[in-house]
Order: structure tokens, then sequence, then C-alpha cells
């Protein structure tokens, strides 16, 4: 802790200013009266009163002068010692020096300054403290949510397929065994291949959207629009279903936006692959005034929107990111004829531009 010592100046800078002119005047005086002693020893006495008189003047006028340079230097070399005490310690404050603390001895103007500093000091010491606190329970936090939504992810994956695929093995182990059993006709058996053909059919369509809906979310530096396409392309080559698209080039949005709202894409895609069993899918993205569009529609079988399965999230989930990226998402489903979604997503065009 480094130690600041003031000079003295007891009655602060009004009483030091006194003191010091006091001096001043006293010492001058003093001066003056031993250098017109001295001159009238040594003139010869009275002869030029005038020019005496000059003499003594113009000595007086000159000791006055060298002891006012001298106490004015004096005094302001105090005070400028004290504020270049201050301005060191706000520098050090300035560079990070928190735990610095000024020592003043006398009571002061500078005291009073120097003591609010270290006030300042300590308050920004205290600071930086909870902002360092705060940033490691960020961290901490952080890693733990995303230490649950892997544990969360893993767990869904093991349901889906222990609904799905676990079950349609199982499903297909029975209807291959029953066959192999018994006195069978050639109509059972047919029966029996044609519906472990349907079976492992479906099955191959949930194995693939579910490893669809594993591929990485991040869209690599591609725009939605592009992301989008690539998407509805490699559904269309891979799963029997006609897709119906409409995708123009949005403007650019910021980073998560188009990332949200490409999960949204993903997962009504994954879920009309997965649960409608629809034959047309229609995906419309688009700007609508000052808004960016997204419709997703399936003609598939449907669901009641309130019969919600527990343990699914995932149209909670498209709903919140749409709501955090300030849009506004609907879904809406008729039973044996469809279902769709749609999500509109204000957009401010030119802040979204400067900072991509
Ligand atoms: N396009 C759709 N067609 C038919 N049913 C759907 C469709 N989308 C969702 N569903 C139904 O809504 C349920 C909840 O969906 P979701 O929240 O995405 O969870 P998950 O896909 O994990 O089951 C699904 O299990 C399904 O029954
Ligand atoms: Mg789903």
């Amino acid at each position: 802790m480094k130690e600041y010592r003031s000079l003295n100046i007891n009655k602060g800078v009004r009483g030091l200013l006194f003191q010091e002119f006091t001096r001043m005047a006293v010492t001058a005086s003093l001066c003056i009266f031993a250098e017109i002693q001295l001159y009238l020893l040594i003139s010869r006495s009275g002869k030029n009163f005038l020019i005496d008189s000059l003499w003594i003047s113009f000595l007086a006028v000159i000791t006055i002068f060298l002891f006012s340079f001298y106490y004015t230097f004096r005094s302001s070399s105090l005070v400028k010692k004290q504020t270049d005490d201050l301005s060191t310690y706000v520098t050090q404050l300035r560079r990070g020096k928190w735990k610095e603390r000024l020592h003043w001895q006398d009571e002061n103007e500078f005291s009073i300054i120097a003591e609010d500093l270290n006030a300042l000091a300590e308050h920004i010491e205290e600071q930086v403290d909870t902002l360092q606190r705060l940033a490691e329970e960020k961290s901490i936090l952080a890693q733990q949510a995303q230490t649950a939504a892997a544990i969360e992810e893993r767990q869904k994956i093991a349901r889906d397929l222990h609904d799905s695929i676990s079950q349609q093995l199982f499903a297909l182990t029975m209807l291959s065994s029953a066959a192999l059993k018994g006195e069978r006709t050639r109509e059972d058996l047919l029966d029996s291949l044609n519906e472990i053909s349907k079976i492992s059919a479906q099955s191959q369509l949930e194995m693939r959207a579910l490893l669809l809906h594993l591929r990485p979310i991040q869209l690599e530096g591609e725009s939605l629009s592009d992301a989008t396409i690539k998407l509805l392309r490699d559904i269309q080559q891979k799963f029997q279903i006609k897709c119906q698209a409409s995708i123009d080039e949005v403007p650019p949005l910021p980073q998560a936006v188009e990332e949200h709202l490409f999960r949204i894409i993903q997962e009504a895609i994954t879920n009309i692959l997965r649960h409608s069993g629809a034959t047309h899918l229609k995906c419309q993205l688009t700007e609508r005034g000052d808004s960016i569009y997204v419709y997703i529609a399936d003609n598939g079988m449907g669901f009641q929107l309130d019969s919600a399965k527990a343990g699914s999230y995932g149209l909670s989930t498209m709903k919140e990111r749409c709501e955090e990226i300030g849009g506004i998402f609907t879904v809406r489903s008729i039973p044996e004829k469809g279902t769709y979604i749609e999500v509109l997503v204000p957009i401010k065009r030119g802040e979204y531009i400067e900072s991509n």
C-alpha cells in the first residue's frame, strides 16, 4: 500500500496562501528596513534627498519582487505536490490498481478529495469482485445447462427409439416367428409378409426422421434460404413425400434469428415425417412487409392440439424459439386433413444489415 504524505498545509489552501503572504510581507519589510539603514550609513547622508529616496524605492521594489517570486514558487510547489499525488493515484485507479489507497496525514481540501477517491476505489473493487463472481456463476450455470440439455436430448432419443423403432422391431419379430410356426396357408403367409414389409418401411422412415432431427443445426455459413432449400432437397430424395416449396431470398438477419428459424423449420418437417403420414409437404419462406414469414403444411392425419403428449417438447420449443426472436407462432391441425405452422418474425432492416 502506497503512503502519500501531505505537505504541511494545516489550514487548507487558503491558510497556506495567507501564511506565505504574511511571511513574505514580514521578511520583505525587514529587508527593506535593513537596506534603508545600510544606504543611509554608506551614502553622504541627506545631501540629495531626491536621489536617496529614488534609490531606496528601487531597492524596496526589487526586494518585494524577489520575495514574492520566492514565496509564490514555494506555495505553488506545495499545492502542486498534492495535486500531483492525487493525479498519480487517479492514474493508478485507471490502470486497474483498485487495491491502492491514499493516506493523507493532514486535514485540508486535498484530504477530502483523497477520502472520496478511497471510497470510490473501494466501491470499484467491490463491483469488480461482484462482476467476477457473476461471470464465474454464469459459466458454471451455462455448463450445467449444457449438460442438462445433453442428458435431456439423450433421454428423448432413447424414448423415441423405444416408442417407435424398438416397438416395430418387436412387432417384426413376433410376426416373423408366428409365420414360421405351425400350419399356415399361403394367404396367411402373404398377409404376414405384407404386414412385415409395411412395418419395416415405417421403421426405416422413423429412423431417417430421427437422424434428420439429430443433424447439426448450424447453418454453416449458409443463408437461411439456401439451407432450407438444401434441407427440402434432401427430404425429397430420402423420403416418399412430395415437397412443394416457395423459398425467397430474404434480407440478411442476425445469426441467432436465422438459427432459430432454421431449427423451427427442421422440427416442423421432422414432425411431418414422423407423425403425419402425409404425401405432400408445403414450405414457404418469404418477406412480408417488415416481417419474415414461414409456412409449413402437410396433408397428413393431423392431431388434436389439446391432447399434447407428456414429455413432447417439439411444439412448445418451436413456440418458445419464435417468441424469443419477437415472432408470432401459430399451429393449426385438422384431424384427417393435415397440419400447418406459421411463423411471423418482424425485422429491423438497417440494424440487421449493419450487424451482419
Ligand atoms: N405434422 C404433424 N402431423 C401429425 N401429428 C403431429 C404433427 N406434428 C405434431 N404432431 C403430434 O404432436 C405430438 C407432439 O409433437 P412434438 O411436440 O414435436 O413432440 P414429438 O415429436 O417429440 O412427439 C406428436 O407426438 C404428434 O402426435
Ligand atoms: Mg417433434
